[in-house]
Formats: structure tokens, sequence, C-alpha cells
């Protein structure tokens, strides 16, 4: 009993955690000025022992992070390093120091996280707490500019292990104002530097030319009280790998009749799509508060071509907030919609109409359209008004000019 209890509260703080996206953390000088502001998504995996065996928990930085102003420092000239320290739940501690490597760059000289073991809702049943540190990081930029990072990037060290994703970090700020300037990581440069694409054939799933759409499939996913989730879509994987160094892209089609299974509790809504090796997961997550569900988690895993260095891909991303509507409505898009999974991989949903947890008469509700369809419906709109103004301005001349005409024939 008291096992479930405690995963209920981790599920519930893990779940608190995901809602939130990305936050921001300045740290200022003694008169006021900026000069470290980051912004990213962090979710963390920390292993620890309990006495029978080794377990792992993860979560997310909750909204609750905040600066620790008299921690975090803009150095000065005995100690050039500037610190941020970011505490969050019951103790928790991230410390992120930067350093000058030389004139032009700055990097993320070291990490360290600080976990309070005794806060029983991340770690049941322990106590004292756990450090680890990690120096020297990849992450550097040149000064002057900030640092952009959209790609996941795990960090490990020891029994830590750090996923950080949607990345805006600036230190050593000048002039009080972030810079415009901007030195993207490798791992983005990577992604959007994509050249030839080429489809070579994976059994079972299709593999198509870019331009073919996939055919709209229909899942349901049934839970102890009924369907709870109802979906119409087309579904396409764009996945990047390499040859020699070099990368492509692979764009797979998820046809229609792919096994689907899936299960549902108060929390969340899962549905699994497979496809002889290619498996799509959706997890789907609502936020009681805004009365909003949303596709909360992706996560995919796929043969690739025997040529590739990799044989297979494996992507997941669990901060994503897409296809969001209300509770008890269905979200619907005409448009492609491209959901962005990792630097590897992406889902491309076609012509979906889909709604998770509440689902009367296990029927769609009311339909909620995605932005990109209002936009382009806003164009039909335009034109047909102003056709109709056109009718509207002839019908008015050719009345007035038959009582004219009618006023001529009575003089004579
Ligand atoms: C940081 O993230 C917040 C919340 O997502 C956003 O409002 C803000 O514009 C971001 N700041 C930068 C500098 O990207
Ligand atoms: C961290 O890992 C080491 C070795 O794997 C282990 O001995 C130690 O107990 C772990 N720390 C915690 C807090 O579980
Ligand atoms: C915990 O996660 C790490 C990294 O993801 C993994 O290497 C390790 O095997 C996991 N441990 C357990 C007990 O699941
Ligand atoms: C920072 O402030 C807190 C209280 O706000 C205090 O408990 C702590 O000792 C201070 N730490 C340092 C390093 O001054
Ligand atoms: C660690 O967590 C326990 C239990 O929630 C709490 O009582 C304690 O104050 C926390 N320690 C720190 C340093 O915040
Ligand atoms: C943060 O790390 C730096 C070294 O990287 C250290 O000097 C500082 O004391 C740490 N701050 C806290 C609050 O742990
Ligand atoms: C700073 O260091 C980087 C990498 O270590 C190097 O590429 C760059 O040329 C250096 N810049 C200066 C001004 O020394
Ligand atoms: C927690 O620890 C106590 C004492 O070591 C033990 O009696 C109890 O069974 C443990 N509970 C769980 C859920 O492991
Ligand atoms: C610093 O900011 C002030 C006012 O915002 C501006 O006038 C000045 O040109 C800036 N200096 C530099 C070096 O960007
Ligand atoms: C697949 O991804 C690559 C790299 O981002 C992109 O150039 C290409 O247009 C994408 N293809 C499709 C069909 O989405
Ligand atoms: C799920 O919700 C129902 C009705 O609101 C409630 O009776 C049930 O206890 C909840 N289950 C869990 C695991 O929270
Ligand atoms: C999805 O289903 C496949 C087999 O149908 C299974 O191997 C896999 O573990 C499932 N994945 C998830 C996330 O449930």
């Amino acid at each position: 009993m008291a096992g479930r209890g405690a995963v209920g509260l981790l599920l519930a703080a893990a779940l608190l955690g995901f809602l939130q996206t990305s936050s921001t953390f300045q740290v200022k000088d003694p008169d006021g000025k900026l000069c470290l502001s980051a912004n990213f998504s962090m979710e963390f995996t920390v292993e620890f022992s309990t006495k029978s065996k080794k377990e792992n928990t993860t979560f997310a930085l909750p909204p609750d992070a905040h600066v620790i102003k008299n921690a975090s420092t803009c150095g000065n000239k005995q100690a050039p390093e500037e610190i941020l320290v970011v505490g969050f739940g019951k103790g928790h501690l991230l410390n992120m120091t930067f350093e000058k490597k030389n004139a032009s760059l700055y990097v993320v000289s070291a990490l360290m996280f600080k976990f309070n073991l005794s806060d029983s809702s991340l770690f049941p049943n322990l106590s004292g707490e756990v450090t680890e540190v990690k120096k020297g990081s990849d992450i550097q930029a040149d000064l002057n500019t900030k640092y952009l990072c959209h790609s996941n990037k795990l960090i490990t060290t020891g029994n830590v292990s750090v996923l950080l994703s949607n990345v805006v970090i600036e230190a050593y700020i000048t002039n009080d104002t972030i810079s415009k300037k901007e030195t993207i990581c490798s791992e983005d440069k990577r992604f959007t530097t994509t050249l030839p694409v080429i489809t070579t054939h994976i059994p079972s799933t299709t593999s198509v030319p870019p331009s073919a759409k996939p055919e709209v499939g229909k899942y349901t996913v049934n839970g102890s009280s009924g369907i709870c989730l109802l979906a119409s879509m087309g579904l396409q994987l764009n996945l990047t790998y390499s040859i020699q160094n070099k990368n492509l892209s692979k764009v797979l089609n998820l046809p229609p009749n792919a096994n689907s299974s899936g299960k549902c509790d108060n929390l969340t809504v899962t549905l699994n799509l497979t496809s002889g090796s290619t498996n799509i997961s959706l997890n789907f997550a609502q936020n009681s508060s805004t009365e909003k569900y949303f596709l909360r988690g992706i996560l995919v895993t796929a043969n690739l071509p025997t040529e590739a260095t990799e044989k297979s891909i494996k992507a997941v991303n669990n901060s994503l907030s897409a296809l969001k509507a209300t509770i008890g409505k269905s979200y619907k898009c005409v448009a492609e919609e491209i959901i962005w999974v990792s630097d590897k991989a992406s889902l491309n949903i076609y012509n979906v109409q889909i709604q998770a947890f509440k689902i009367a008469g296990d029927k769609f509700g009311a339909v909620e359209e995605c932005q990109l369809d209002e936009n382009n419906m806003l164009i039909p709109i335009v034109v047909g008004a102003a056709l109709a103004g056109l009718v509207l301005i002839v019908m008015i001349a050719y009345l007035i000019g038959r009582k004219r005409s009618h006023a001529g024939y009575q003089t004579i």
C-alpha cells in the first residue's frame, strides 16, 4: 500500500514536472546588472540503491525551481567564475559554473547536482543526500553570443544522468542585455544540415519518397471505463542517420493496419503502434487546472538501413505540448503537423482527429481546429466575403438601372 502511494506521488511529481516546459533563470551583480541568463528544460534520472536492489527515479525540473541568489554569483576579479545555483523541491540543488576559456570563448566548466534522499516523493525510504559533480562539458559559446541548443543533450555523471533540452544560455552578458548573436550547438547543426534524401526498403513499414502522404489509420484504446482514446490520422516518421559521416534522412509511412495497443489511467493515456520493427508510442497527459489534454511524450524505435552506421534508432521526448485540446473535445488538423522528437527523429502527422481521456458515447466530441487550419480557412472566408460583396453591388446596380429605365418609359 505504501509502495503504491509512493508510486502515485512519483507519477504526480513527474507529471507536474512534465507539464512545465522550460524555465528562465537569471543572475544579477550587486549593481543589479544582468550577467547570466539561462533557459532550459531538464530531466533527471537518478540511480539509487535500496537494501535489495538498485532503482532509477526520473523527474523533470519542477515549476518551483528558482535561483538561489546568495549562492549564485557574477564573479569578480579574484574569482571570475559565474555560478548559477537553482534550488527545487525539498532541498535539491543544481549548480552550473561558467568560465572564460580564453578571450573569445566561455564554457560550462562544472555541473553539480545535490539531491536530498529524504524526499520520499522521489526516493522512497532513503535518507542522507547524494552529490554528483561533473567537471567540464561541451557546452561552450563565443563571448557576447547566446548558446542555443534545441536538441536533447544527455550528460551523465556517476549515478545521475541529465537530459537537457531547449537550451538558451548566455553568461558574461555585457551591457545588461542578452545578445542577439547566437552560437548554435553542434547537435542542432547536424539536424539542420541533413543533405540528400535516400530511401531504402525496410521490411513491414512502407518506405516512401518524401512526397507520398501516409494513409489514415483509425485507432482506439480501451480502459477499464470504456474508450479513452480515439484517433484517425496518418503517421510518418522522418529519421536521420549517417553513412560514413554523411547525414541522410529516411521517411517511413506507418501503414493504417499497424498493430495498436495501449493503456489508460486517470493521468495518462498511451497509444502504442507497431509495424514490423517500427514502434511509435504516443503518451497523452492532462492538465486538470486548464482542462486540457495534450501529447506529452513520443517514443520511436525503428531499424535503419543496413548500410547505416547505427543499426537502429530510439528517440524519446517527454516534454512536448502538442495536439492540445479541451477535455471532452477532439483535436482536428487537416494540415500536416511536424512534431520534433529529437535531433534524429520527427513525427509528421497528417489529417488528424484525436481525442484522449473523456470520450462521451465513444464518439468524437466537438471539434477544436488547429491553428494551421484556422489560418488556411481565413483565405476562403475572405475570398467568399469579397465575392458576396461583389454580387450585392451588381444586384444593386441592376435594380437601380431597372428603376431608371422604368421612369424613362413613363415620361413618354
Ligand atoms: C525562456 O522561456 C520562457 C518560458 O518558456 C519564455 O517565455 C522566454 O521567452 C524564454 N526566454 C528566452 C530568452 O528564450
Ligand atoms: C551511486 O553508485 C555507487 C556505485 O554504483 C553506489 O555505491 C552508491 O550507493 C550510489 N549512490 C546512491 C545514493 O545510491
Ligand atoms: C538507470 O538508468 C541508467 C541510465 O539510463 C541505466 O544505465 C541503468 O541501468 C538504470 N538502472 C536501473 C536499475 O534501471
Ligand atoms: C542563503 O540564504 C539562506 C536563507 O535565505 C541561508 O539559510 C543560507 O545560509 C544562505 N547561504 C549562504 C551561502 O549565504
Ligand atoms: C530533505 O527532505 C526532508 C523530507 O522532505 C525535509 O524534512 C528536509 O528539510 C530536506 N532537507 C533539506 C536540506 O532541505
Ligand atoms: C557551485 O560549484 C562551484 C564550483 O563549481 C563551487 O565553488 C560552489 O561552492 C558551488 N555552490 C554551491 C551552492 O554548491
Ligand atoms: C579560444 O579557444 C578555442 C577552442 O579552444 C579556439 O578555437 C579559439 O581560437 C581560441 N580563441 C582565442 C582568441 O584564443
Ligand atoms: C522502509 O524502511 C523501514 C525500516 O528500514 C522498513 O521497515 C520498511 O519496510 C521500509 N518500507 C519500504 C516501503 O521499503
Ligand atoms: C549599451 O547600452 C546603451 C543603452 O542601452 C547603448 O546606448 C550603448 O550603445 C550600449 N553599448 C554597447 C557597447 O552595446
Ligand atoms: C525530413 O527531415 C529532413 C531533415 O530535417 C528534412 O530536410 C526533410 O524535408 C524532412 N522530410 C519530410 C518528408 O518531412
Ligand atoms: C481515478 O478516478 C476515479 C474517478 O474520478 C477514482 O474513483 C479513482 O480512484 C481514480 N484512480 C486513481 C488511481 O487515482
Ligand atoms: C508496444 O507494443 C510492443 C508489442 O506490441 C511492445 O513490445 C512494447 O513494449 C510496447 N511499448 C510500450 C511503450 O508500451
